[in-house]
């Protein structure tokens, strides 16, 4: 691994962590690691009887991980959260942070294939020993099916379009590189509107390729059964589908957002939304740490 001058700058690190209303003696998870901007604060707030689980699917995540006897580094996809936390025999939680998505080491490493602006290899895992590559996507997915996780994911418009052109174009070559990726869409790409259209592409295969939509709802769910009454749940999103899902879960316990009433007329969700408004980061924050831009944190309580 290359080694970036910074892993990553957490985004919202004191809403989401005050958010979080820390119980010393309590037992949390971040199961977005990263480079344990987050988890750092969290131990801070923890005394010596606390416990702090920290996963993350990246191995490179576990250079990172703190010398604290408070804590223990998962290297493990959070959708098998509540199988982990079984083993380590927790069968319940005082709270738990998501800060969703890809961090600066994974845009910043040219040979991971996460960003546009780098030539590298269309690869795009999180989990390095996963079989599902961006390239696999381009060159083996049905014009139909590509088209589909175009529009699903990047919300492109133009996604059959675009879908039809990456055919057409790996009948004479195999998509390989990001370079490859370019050479097909630079044609659809308004000159005005280039990074925004290149990003939407980039961020709907790489969706696709780490399965993120399908890990979040199952981990939203365990979460939800693992924590305690009056644990709360923190997660930070970074584009309107994980928005979406989050917010709908938090108000009503499904993903529909079905807001179930009882016969009084009082909501029936297993939690409580701390936060009606969601939060987004200070100008301040925004210029410090442009990438922080599009976060989003929504925070529930347990009934
Ligand atoms: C936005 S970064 C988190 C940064 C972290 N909060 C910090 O302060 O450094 C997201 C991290 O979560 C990891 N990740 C994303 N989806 C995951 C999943 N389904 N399971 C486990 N880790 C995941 C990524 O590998 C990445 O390191």
């Amino acid at each position: 691994m290359t080694v970036t001058a910074t892993y990553h700058t957490p985004a919202l690190l004191a809403e989401s962590i005050d958010g979080l209303n820390i119980q010393p003696a309590g037992t949390y998870v971040d199961v977005t690691f990263g480079g344990g901007g987050h988890s750092r604060e969290l131990l801070n707030r923890l005394g010596t009887r606390g416990r702090l689980y920290g996963f993350d699917q990246d191995e490179d995540a576990l250079a990172n991980a703190l010398p604290d006897k408070r804590f223990t580094f998962v290297r493990s996809n959070f959708r098998y959260l509540t199988n982990f936390m079984d083993w380590y025999g927790v069968p319940a939680i005082d709270g738990l942070l998501a800060d969703l998505g890809v961090s600066s080491h994974h845009f910043d490493e040219a040979a991971r294939g996460f960003s546009f602006r780098f030539d590298g290899d269309l690869d795009m895992r999180m989990n390095k020993k996963s079989s599902l590559t961006a390239a696999k996507i381009l060159n083996t997915y049905a014009e139909e099916a590509l088209a589909d996780v175009l529009f699903r994911f990047g919300e492109l418009r133009n996604a059959r379009a675009i879908a039809r052109a990456a055919v057409r174009e790996r009948a004479n070559r195999r998509f390989r590189t990001t370079a490859d990726l370019l050479a097909v869409l630079q044609p659809f790409c308004a000159r005005e509107k280039e990074k925004k259209q290149l990003a939407q592409v980039f961020q709907a295969l790489r969706i696709e390729v780490n399965g993120e939509m399908d890990a979040l709802k199952e981990l939203l769910q365990q979460a939800g059964g693992l924590l305690k009454p009056g644990g709360r749940m923190a997660v930070i999103t970074y584009h309107s589908l994980e928005d979406r899902m989050v917010k709908h879960f938090f108000r009503s316990g499904n993903f529909e957002g079905e807001v179930k009433k009882d016969f009084y007329g009082n909501v029936q969700s297993p939690f409580t939304v701390l936060n009606n408004k969601v939060v987004v980061p200070h100008e301040a924050e925004i210029a410090r740490n442009p990438r922080s831009r599009s976060a989003k944190l929504r925070i529930v309580e347990k009934k």
